[in-house]
């Protein structure tokens, strides 16, 4: 056991569900037109009928997969969601199951920054011995959604992205720097009661996700030294373009260093920020090298952001 290896990437994998809904698709149900949604959110179309446990398996399969290792090698499945498939069991112990995995798994709730949590916590542990971490997240909003309500339709859907993450001796790769936070005073302004659906107050999470975003990813730069300029890529939580594009200019991040995928996906929740990774590699951004900066936020509110040096290959 050591405390000084780093972390490495070394498998990435997404998934989303086969139904499309655009947004000429939801103008026939609701009293709003594509030119709103596009103007207002950046959102084109999203993915719906999911279902999280579902996804998180194909998602985790590409990931273990793009890797070229077998299940059965994962010493820890860590699921990030707030759409669980059930009470009880958890579902990452049914995605274990379906994967065919026997290590120690757990969901993570922290809404849509559940992801980026994971990520912070996974990295502690493998810096202190675990050798091979699967990461999900995975959320099929569009369960949660009343589909009546154009306040909130239009914005969220359902998909997952996986990582397997690994130790590595480049003890340089990895969580350079993190921050996180909570403000449950903020509880109300995004709610979803046990079998009910999103209730939200956008204009408040809006103005508040951009002040969080901008500070915590800021708090995160600064313990690793780094600047906005720095950073390579930026793949934050997809929830809307605008709250992107004021986070990135105030970070000093320049717009074409920002991962952009929810024109297709809509808001995914702990699903957004591995398929904005998986696009950045895509298009060939995310090099063995790159600092990589990763930020979440929802409801809580909570907030959690990383700044990672990027590697893809576990050095024995
Ligand atoms: N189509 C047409 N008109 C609409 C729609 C719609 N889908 N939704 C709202 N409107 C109307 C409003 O009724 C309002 O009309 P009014 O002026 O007659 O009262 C007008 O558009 C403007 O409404 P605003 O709320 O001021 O619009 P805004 O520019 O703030 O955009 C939005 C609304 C897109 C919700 C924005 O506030 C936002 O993105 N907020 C953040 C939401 C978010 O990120 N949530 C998820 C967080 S992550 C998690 O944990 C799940």
């Amino acid at each position: 056991m050591t405390s000084t290896r780093g972390m490495a990437v070394t498998g990435l994998g997404t998934a989303l569900p086969p139904t499309v809904l655009t947004n000429a698709d939801l103008e026939q149900t609701l009293d709003t037109s594509d030119a709103w949604i596009t103007e207002r959110t950046g959102i084109r179309e999203r993915r719906v009928d999911g279902s999280t446990g579902e996804l998180a398996v194909q998602a985790a399969r590409a990931a273990l997969a793009d890797a070229g290792v077998e299940a059965e090698s994962v010493d820890l499945l860590i699921l990030a969601t707030e759409t669980p498939d059930a009470l009880m069991p958890a579902t990452s112990a049914s995605v274990a199951g379906e994967l065919g995995l026997r290590c120690g798994s757990f969901d993570l709730n922290a809404a849509c920054a559940g992801f980026t949590y994971g990520l912070v916590i996974a990295e502690r542990l493998v810096a202190g011995g675990l050798d091979r971490i699967l990461l999900v997240g995975s959320d099929s909003m569009w369960s949660i959604t009343d589909h009546d309500d154009r306040n909130t339709a239009v914005l969220f859907g359902d998909g997952a992205g996986a990582l397997v993450l690994e130790a590595t001796a480049d003890d340089s790769a990895g969580v350079l720097g993190w921050d996180a936070g909570t403000d449950g005073t903020l509880g109300s302004v995004l709610a979803c009661d046990i079998g009910g659906t999103i209730r939200m107050d956008g204009q408040t999470v809006f103005k508040k996700a951009v002040r969080v975003v901008v500070e915590s990813c800021a708090a995160a730069l600064e313990k690793a030294k780094l600047a906005g300029d720095d950073v390579d890529v930026f793949a934050p939580h997809q929830a809307n373009v605008r709250i992107i594009d004021a986070s990135a200019r105030r970070l000093g991040i320049p717009g074409d260093r920002c991962a952009v995928v929810l024109d297709r996906t809509g808001n995914t929740s702990a699903g957004s920020i591995p398929l904005a990774l998986a696009d950045a590699r895509e298009r060939g951004r995310l090099h063995d090298g790159a600092i990589v900066l990763v930020s979440g936020f929802g409801a809580g509110m909570t907030w959690a952001s990383a700044v990672l040096r990027w590697a893809s290959q576990p050095i024995p």
